[in-house]
This record gives C-alpha cells, structure tokens and sequence, in this order.
C-alpha cells in the first residue's frame, strides 16, 4: 500500500490536509497584522548591583525580563518596552549604537520611544516607565 492508498483508506484527502494546515496559518496571519501587545500590569524591580543585571551598568547595555526589554541609551537614560515584535513575537533586541530595537527575524526597527522604524511591523512597541532609585531600577507600566 502507498501513501496515497493508506490516506484513501483512513478518509484523508488533499481537502483535509489544506483545512488542516489552514488552521496553523490563521494565528499567524494574526500576528502579522500587528495583534502582538506587551505584558500588562508590569511592576518588577531589578537590583543593579547585582552581576545578572551588570549589563544595565553599561550605556547602549540592555537585558529582557519579564517580557520586557530593559536597556541603557548611549545617554545613559534608562527606558524599557516590550520584548516581542509586534510583527509576529520575535524577541527584540536593543542596538545602542544605532538607538533602536531591531528584530532579527524580518527587519522591523522600533525608536528607542518605541515607534515604528521600519516595517514589517506595523504597530508601535509598548513602552514602560522607569524610575532608579539608589541601585534598584523598577520597570513598571
Ligand atoms: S517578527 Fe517579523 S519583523 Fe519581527
């Protein structure tokens, strides 16, 4: 028996694979327009004087936690947005040289406000409220 038979046989035609792959298709066809949104009600603190967080010591230096992306401009301000492209979730990553978040899976760039650079992305990053106080920097929406 050949695949063709054995699909035959157990009532699985050409029809049910394309509904079948169809289904996989539409949260991606979603996502592609933009429904990608950060994580709400964010409220965490991080310890800087910590070595896990040592990369937020440097200006351009940046880390994710708790879907966010925490960075440190060349300026040396601290800002924060969320970690996933709102193109299809990539996670971002920050380019201090360049002021701007980058994702590496199809080019979108985001400003350091969190606005849309360059497509595919269509819709501007969520971005959170920073305050330091002493060593702890809490990130919060
Ligand atoms: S996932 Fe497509 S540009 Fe980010």
């Amino acid at each position: 028996m050949d695949r063709k038979e054995f699909l035959s046989t157990i009532g699985i035609t050409a029809a049910s694979f394309a509904l079948i792959n169809c289904i996989g298709c539409s949260k991606k066809s979603d996502s592609a327009s933009g429904s990608v949104t950060g994580p709400t009600g964010v409220d965490f603190t991080l310890d800087l004087s910590l070595s896990s967080n040592s990369a937020l010591l440097s200006n351009g230096g940046y880390l994710a936690s708790n879907g966010v992306i925490v960075a440190k401009t060349t300026a040396g301000a601290y800002i924060a947005v969320q970690q996933s492209c709102t193109h299809e979730s990539y996670p971002l990553i920050y380019q201090g040289s360049s002021q701007q978040f980058y994702c590496n899976n199809h080019g979108s760039a985001f400003t350091e406000a969190g606005v849309v650079k360059n497509s595919p992305a269509n819709r501007n990053l969520t971005v959170y409220k920073t305050t330091l106080t002493g060593t702890s920097l809490r990130v919060f929406s």
